[in-house]
């Protein structure tokens, strides 16, 4: 009988625990025996290994976090310690690693793929969305409501105080959930990283819709841009040298952006993701990670997604400012 070992590393995500459940029960329907790993990489250099039955995975499909437990590890950029993880595999006779992370958790993989002979399957997650060759990651989906739905939130008390805001999303270098985000709340000005904005644009852009009588205005802001409260006091100080006194409100979404029930949408992907990966393990294919690419479930080589950068679409960029300018 076969063995497999899963863990998750780095950010948790809402939709972890699906797909620990998807690699948990078509592990066993297809006759493996399935392992899991707590703390990620701590995990592995720890010797955290446990035997994970088909029961104790129960209940676990709508539940945000991971029941492996995660962390950053940062000791497993060194070479001695991934060889102390690779060691403790062997010793419990792991045929394959299934690892359910983001960039970060990549590299590990990536590094641990190249320098052992351990088959790796790597199953993207991350609420940023930001792993190059998959046009979704799991978490991102439900992260992007939730901020979709505070926004709307935030937007009732925007229009009724006749005010300006400034919320602050997560993504880290990438704008995925602003963008996202923008689109499905219609906010006034999304603001990230890959496309920047200059300032005096977006002192105009709160200008003009001024002019035309809109009182209220919400501007998006991917963490990976600025800080809200600094962009909140360069505004307020621009526009008031151009006589527009105005108290400017913002809010730091912060860490509710990573948890919560998983969406239909991330509870699939993450469904999906599981059997496919540990169909893929079967089939001999090792060192790769599953994608989910123009609507198909596909493999890409650990080699050719390494150290690449994910954008967002150009074309979403466009369609954003389009249907929310003022
Ligand atoms: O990668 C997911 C993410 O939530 C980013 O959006 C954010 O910048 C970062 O993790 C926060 O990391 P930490 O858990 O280390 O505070």
């Amino acid at each position: 009988m076969k063995r497999i070992a899963v863990l998750t590393s780095g950010g948790d995500a809402p939709g972890l625990n699906a797909c620990i459940r998807a690699i948990v029960r078509s592990g066993y329907y297809y006759g493996l025996e399935v392992f899991g790993v707590k703390r990620g990489y701590k995990g592995l250099i720890e010797n955290n290994f446990f035997t994970l039955s088909t029961r104790d995975v129960s209940g676990i499909i709508d539940k945000g976090g991971t029941i492996l437990l995660t962390s950053r590890e940062s000791r497993f950029t060194e070479f001695k310690y991934r060889k102390i993880a690779y060691k403790n595999l062997k010793k419990h006779k792991i045929d394959g690693l299934f690892i359910i992370g983001g960039n970060g958790s990549f590299e590990g993989a990536y590094l641990l793929a190249t320098e052992f002979d351990i088959p790796i399957i790597f199953i993207p997650k991350t609420i940023d969305n930001d792993v190059f060759g998959t046009d979704y990651t799991i978490g991102f989906d439900t992260a992007v409501n939730t901020v979709v739905d505070a926004i709307s939130k935030i937007r009732d008390t925007s229009y009724s105080h006749e005010r300006i805001f400034i919320i602050e999303v997560m993504g880290r270098k990438s704008g995925f959930i602003a963008l996202a985000s923008g689109i499905a709340s219609g906010s006034d000005l999304t603001l990230i990283p890959e496309y920047p904005f200059p300032m005096y644009l977006i002192e105009e852009s709160i200008e003009k819709a001024f002019l035309k009588g809109k009182k209220n205005f919400i501007i998006i802001l991917a963490e990976g841009v600025a800080h809200a409260k600094d962009l909140r006091a360069t505004l307020m100080e621009r526009l008031k040298k151009k006589g527009i006194e105005i108290d400017i409100k913002y809010s730091v979404l912060g860490y509710i952006q990573r948890g919560g029930s998983p969406s239909a949408f991330d509870r699939i992907l993450a469904t999906k993701f599981g059997v496919f990966a540990v169909k893929q393990f079967l089939a001999g294919n090792k060192n790769i990670m599953v994608s989910f690419e123009n609507g198909d479930l596909k493999i890409k080589q650990l080699k050719d997604v390494h150290k690449r950068v994910k954008k967002p679409n150009i074309e979403d960029f466009d369609i954003n400012s389009i249907v929310n300018f003022v």
